[in-house]
């Protein structure tokens, strides 16, 4: 059998994963979020350059956590697109090296077909059909999922403006709340009411797209209620702003994902990404699978986020499904070139 390595550097993590018949040996990640902090968003030269330095020491520890050696890898994967271009190069330069050094196999893989694979590391095999709900700082997208080799995955929807994570990242900076907001916001939530503020649940009129995400409204919504709050000199509450808001937010996609479930006849919903460790969007998630009689996965953080175990994984599923190195079958994005 066997063993993949999986690279991906599409955005500002450097993952190494390596994969053997549906197992994850070991992985090592390097992230340079950090960087970033200060110019408010990810700045694509300074994510390759960090990619560069960091991409052979991951290897390195991704390979000594499996306890192997380079030569025991028999098939390189690599995140070819969508993300940063100059991130991307750094990884597919690398896998192409790495390939053509060790006479194996090269293979070119979607960054999202990735996270849907994710959850076959944790899980084991995706059921024949299945949704995929991607929640992070950089995705909100809602995947239908058949067969990560044979068919292409059918993007059902995005949204329209901010990322679901991004959009708790801006909240919790008008709340006072520290970055990455997401977890502050779900700290201050405890001790919330989620029905204190009627927040709008953007999205869900009769007239708009069903699977479609918007989530710049709800923040703007968010910035006036602080501002009408001290206009009026009125203490802001904190905890109920941030539970309302939060409320808002799973209230929202929880309900999308469960509509593309129904309307795409499948069993199985998949919620990945940094905002999928949401306690409240994984407690509505539960509640309503469980009313629709869905079955929910969720994969454990590590898997969540981006990595190279995502990338190894769907490596793996193409070596086994004998596919032709390079060839994904993934028409998501056509301006993927390799
Ligand atoms: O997937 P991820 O780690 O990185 C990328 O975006 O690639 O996602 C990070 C995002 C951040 O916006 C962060 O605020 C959010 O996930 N996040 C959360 C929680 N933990 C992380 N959002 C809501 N609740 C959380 N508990
Ligand atoms: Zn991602």
């Amino acid at each position: 059998m066997t063993v993949v390595l999986g690279i991906e550097t599409s955005c500002d993590e450097t993952g190494v994963g390596l994969v053997r018949d549906g197992v994850l040996l070991g992985d090592a990640l390097s992230s340079s979020m950090d960087e970033h902090v200060r110019f408010g968003g990810v700045v694509p030269e300074i994510a390759a350059r960090a990619h560069v330095s960091a991409l052979v020491p991951c290897v390195r520890a991704a390979l000594d956590n499996a306890r192997l050696t380079l030569d025991d890898v028999g098939a390189v994967a690599v995140t070819a697109g969508p993300g940063l271009a100059t991130a991307l190069h750094v990884g597919v330069g690398a896998a192409k090296a790495y390939a053509q050094a060790l006479g194996v196999p090269l293979y070119a893989v979607h960054h999202l077909a990735g996270h849907a694979a994710a959850d076959t590391l944790a899980h084991g095999e995706l059921p024949p059909r299945s949704v995929v709900l991607i929640v992070s700082g950089g995705h909100t997208s809602l995947l239908l999922v058949r067969d990560l080799v044979r068919d292409p995955v059918v993007h059902l929807s995005d949204t329209v403006d901010d990322a679901a994570g991004e959009a708790f990242d801006k909240v919790a900076r008008i709340l006072g709340l520290p970055y990455p907001g997401g977890p502050a916001i779900d700290r201050a939530a405890r001790a919330g009411d989620p029905t204190a503020v009627a927040f709008p649940r953007p999205l869900t009129g009769r007239n708009d797209p069903p699977l479609g995400f918007s989530f710049s409204g709800l923040k703007t919504a968010v910035a006036r209620h602080v501002e009408s709050a001290h206009a009026a000199g009125r203490e802001l509450a904190v905890a109920d702003v941030a539970a309302s808001f939060q409320e808002a937010v799973a209230d929202t996609l929880t309900r999308k994902a469960i509509r593309a479930c129904r309307e795409h006849d499948v069993s199985t919903l998949v919620v990945v990404g940094g905002v999928a460790a949401n306690s409240r969007v994984r407690a509505l998630a539960e509640q309503r699978c469980a009313e629709a009689g869905i079955e929910l996965r969720v994969p454990p953080p590590r898997l969540c986020t981006d990595n190279g175990a995502m990338i190894a994984a769907v490596g793996d599923l193409l070596v086994r499904s004998g596919a032709r190195s390079s060839a994904t079958g993934l028409s998501v994005q056509p301006s993927i070139e390799l």
